[in-house]
């Protein structure tokens, strides 16, 4: 078994900005060697160390889905140190990667159900990874319905815009795009994320949400899931703590009993709801 302090040599293959204050970048990466591309298995939910050498490394979310056939995506939003050092990196560099480490998001619990995604910001990379993995072909029959609500400050803070807009046309998918302050070529909807989703009146029944966002989305998004009948075990979110060793070694995560790196980063709100707020 390979050390998992070591992190493995990336290239980084493209890099898209995805905003206009240009501080969230998505890197493509591609694992220079066969054998860590072998190892490297995941699915939504998971995320990884990413580093640069001599300077440090980050907890980042695996924005990709496994079904995207060999993309490594990663969206990084500046930061602080590592992260504006990354955001300096450019195609062709190589920096360092371990993991894929954590939970996934239930998909055997979504399986056959409704999935509705509540995201916001650029927190939506898991929970893009997500709906890429349902919309893939021999995967699309496996779930129900899937509804997302995604929204930003501003158009200009939506992530993966192309993607966002195809998915509109598509069949196979609902998706409500909002921002909570339009600008003048703004067609779409105004509103914040939980208006928005009380406005839909979404169906608990058989159904399972995965939410994800800054702090004050999640607060005002769970009494609208609950008012609209999701039972705690239903809800899913996935925290972001400050980590090192993502491993469950270093105890720095943690959260009364449970690491966030190695029991979560998901958990479910029933499960939230018997840990300390520390989170
Ligand atoms: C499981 C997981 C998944 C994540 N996924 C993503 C992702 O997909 N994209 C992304 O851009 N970021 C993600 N993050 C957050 C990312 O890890 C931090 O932004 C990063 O560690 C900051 O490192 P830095 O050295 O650039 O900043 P630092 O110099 O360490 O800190 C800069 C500032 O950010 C604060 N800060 C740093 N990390 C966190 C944190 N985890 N929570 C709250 N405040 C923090 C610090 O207190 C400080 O104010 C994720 C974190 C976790 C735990
Ligand atoms: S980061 Fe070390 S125990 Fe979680």
């Amino acid at each position: 078994m390979s050390n998992p302090y070591v992190p493995m040599p990336a290239k980084i293959e493209s890099i898209v900005i995805e905003n206009e204050a240009r501080d969230i970048k998505t890197f493509n990466l591609s694992l220079m060697n066969d054998t860590d591309k072998e190892r490297f298995s995941f699915l939504p939910g998971q995320f990884a160390e990413l580093s640069l050498l001599g300077i440090g490394e980050c907890p980042i979310g695996i924005a990709s889905s496994p079904t995207e056939g060999g993309c490594l995506l990663f969206t990084v939003k500046r930061a602080g140190f590592v992260t504006t050092q990354l955001h300096r990196a450019e195609v062709g560099d190589t920096i360092g990667i371990r993991g894929p480490f954590g939970n996934t998001y239930p998909l055997d619990l979504m399986e056959g159900k409704n999935v509705l995604i509540v995201g916001g910001g650029f927190a939506f990379t898991t929970l893009r990874a997500t709906a890429k993995y349902i919309l893939e072909g021999n995967n699309r029959n496996r779930f129900k319905d899937l509804t997302i609500v995604y929204g930003a400050r501003n158009p200009g803070e939506l992530i993966y815009k192309h993607e966002l807009w195809e998915w509109e046309k598509a069949k196979d998918l609902k998706i409500y795009i909002t921002v909570d302050k339009g600008d003048k070529g703004w067609k779409r909807r105004e509103g914040f994320v939980p208006t928005v989703l009380k406005e839909i009146a979404p169906n608990s029944d058989s159904a399972v949400a995965l939410v994800c966002g800054p702090p004050v989305m999640i607060k005002f998004t769970l009494p609208v899931l609950l008012e609209f009948g999701f039972a705690p075990e239903t809800i899913f979110l996935s925290l972001e703590m400050r980590m090192k060793c993502g491993i469950g070694k270093c105890g720095r995560c943690n959260i009364g009993h449970k690491y966030v790196c190695k029991d979560g980063p998901v958990f479910s709100y029933a499960q939230l709801n018997e840990l300390p707020q520390e989170y």
